[in-house]
């Protein structure tokens, strides 16, 4: 079905979605907790159940919109006043059979909270497993998912000029990208994702996001950027017959190519300062360590990048193969089942994969020469949207690239609020085995610290300098102070990078 914009019915949409207040905490309250979850796993008949005989408005919505189940016209015309069962009709979102209303797209209500405050979104995509009951067509815009949220969390919360957003989709990463950014490009190949990212914009009334169509970088060739987000189609996907290529999660490469690809080039179109940030897939190969190849594709950008990469997670050939084939639709048991997987095996086993990494890529173009270079394995807790840790990280990476030593001895730092200490001793004996420190926020981080170091941070109030801190802490060890000075800087340096520590001005 194809969609049809316009921008009074989508005003009229807007209000009557606000007026029957179909927000996620409601429509989570409609049905409860385990339900919520049920539906997250592709469960809708707990939801249905818990519907069943409502009448009211945000029921109604709940069904249709939520679910993607068929309700009367009557029942739509009555819980969308103003635009009724027509106009959603007319938006291409539905279409009529006999009186009964069908969607063809679900609109879910979206909750956004960052550092422009909190908002509401509806985000409208193609129907999912659930709402088709069965394998997705290749074409499937895809909705809001765990991905799309983890990148719009990521997403720098500063402000900003000029944002590239590839492989937009439904269009979430642009909606956050304009939230501080001056203007956002909001690319794909998929015509219909860019009719979703418009209708989405036009929805909750958010100017300045252009799409245009292409693959990759080819919208936007010759032009830059000062920040660019992508949640591109990273899914490998074997390329052999019988193997669905989707066009929402595959790009049609082979191996982790596409990823490759992307962080080869997209510095041609970062403006000098500019960040990109990414998710993405890498494999391991036999004797090739997954983020050393990640190293290898940032080597090879025409245009020398900062990089900080964050491996999250790594699946062993199986797993990953068995979460895509059950991802598109293809239950466990199923005819289709065993073939799939098999074929996944097969590609990863021409090149000798032993596990895929999945994380988060920033590269950040430098004014001068690059100076980053982090590749780490992290999979602490993650307590809420990442963005300002990323970007307190960076600022705080760039302001230290500036300072010498004798700059960070007078420097006066501040342990950070969500920094935890804890102690653990050998029963009976005073002194502590180990000493970490541990954080709350950010990603979570948990340092094994030496009482030197344990001391200097326990001191950062904001009051004395570190260099005078220093010297006080080797008194009382008993140390040369100029050989634990070399000691501690560099590590007071990550400290403040990893946000256990921050600049009290
Ligand atoms: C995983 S989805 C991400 C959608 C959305 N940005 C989000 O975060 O939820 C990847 C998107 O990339 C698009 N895509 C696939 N191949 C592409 C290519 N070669 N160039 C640009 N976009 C592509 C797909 O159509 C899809 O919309």
């Amino acid at each position: 079905m194809t969609l049809h914009l316009d921008a009074d019915r989508c005003a009229a949409f807007r209000s009557d979605l606000h007026a029957a207040g179909y927000r996620a905490d409601a429509v989570r309250g409609l049905w409860g907790a385990m339900v919520d979850t049920a539906v997250g796993h592709g469960l809708t008949e707990p939801a249905r159940r818990a519907l069943a005989g409502r009448t009211d408005a945000l029921a109604v919505l709940a069904g249709v919109l939520f679910l993607g189940g068929a309700t009367s016209r009557a029942s739509l015309d009555a819980a969308l006043p103003a635009l009724g069962a027509e106009g959603l009709v007319e938006l291409g979102l539905a279409h009529l059979e006999g009186d009964l209303v069908v969607p063809d797209a679900l609109v879910r209500p979206q909750d956004i909270a960052d550092a422009a405050g909190e908002g509401h979104w509806w985000i409208a995509s193609d129907l999912d497993e659930a709402a088709v009951g069965g394998p997705l067509p290749t074409g499937h815009v895809l909705g809001v998912g765990g991905a799309s949220l983890t990148l719009a969390g990521l997403q720098l919360t500063s402000h900003v000029g000029r944002v590239l957003d590839i492989g937009t989709g439904c269009g979430i990463q642009a909606l956050r990208a304009r939230r501080a950014g001056d203007t956002v490009v909001a690319t794909d190949v998929s015509e219909r994702a860019l009719a979703f990212t418009r209708l989405n914009a036009l929805l909750n009334d958010i100017d300045g996001i252009e799409t245009r169509a292409g693959s990759l970088f080819e919208p936007v060739a010759g032009e830059q950027f000062e920040r660019v987000v992508s949640n591109p189609p990273f899914v490998i996907t074997p390329r052999a017959e019988g193997v669905p290529a989707y066009e929402y999660r595959d790009g049609g490469m082979a191996g982790d190519d596409l990823v490759a690809r992307f962080v080869r080039e997209v510095g041609t179109v970062l403006a000098p300062g500019g960040v990109a940030q990414l998710l993405g897939n890498w494999e391991y190969r036999e004797e090739e360590d997954g983020l050393a190849r990640v190293r290898s594709w940032v080597a090879g950008s025409p245009v020398a990048l900062d990089a900080w990469v964050v491996e999250r997670e790594q699946l062993d050939p199986l797993a990953y193969a068995e979460l895509w084939v059950r991802d598109g639709g293809t239950a466990p048991g199923s005819p289709a089942y065993a073939p799939l997987v098999q074929a996944w095996l097969d590609d990863f086993a021409a090149r000798g994969v032993t596990a895929i990494g999945f994380g988060y890529i920033t590269l950040h173009r430098p004014s001068v020469i690059p100076t980053l270079a982090r590749y780490e394995r992290l999979t602490g807790n993650i307590a809420g949207a990442l963005g300002p840790h990323v970007g307190d990280a960076l600022a705080a990476w760039q302001r230290l690239s500036a300072m010498t030593d004798a700059d960070l001895d007078a420097a006066v730092l501040r342990v950070a609020l969500d920094v935890t200490e804890a102690r653990h001793h050998v029963p009976g004996v005073e002194d502590p085995q180990v000493i970490e420190l541990r954080q709350g926020g950010g990603f979570g981080r948990v340092l094994d610290v030496d009482p030197a170091l344990a001391a200097l941070v326990g001191a950062s109030d904001g009051d004395l300098p570190v260099g005078v801190l220093v010297s006080a802490i080797a008194d009382l060890l008993e140390v040369d102070a100029a050989a634990l000075r070399a000691d501690l800087l560099p590590r007071v340096r990550e400290l403040l990078f990893t946000g256990f520590l921050g600049f009290a001005d």
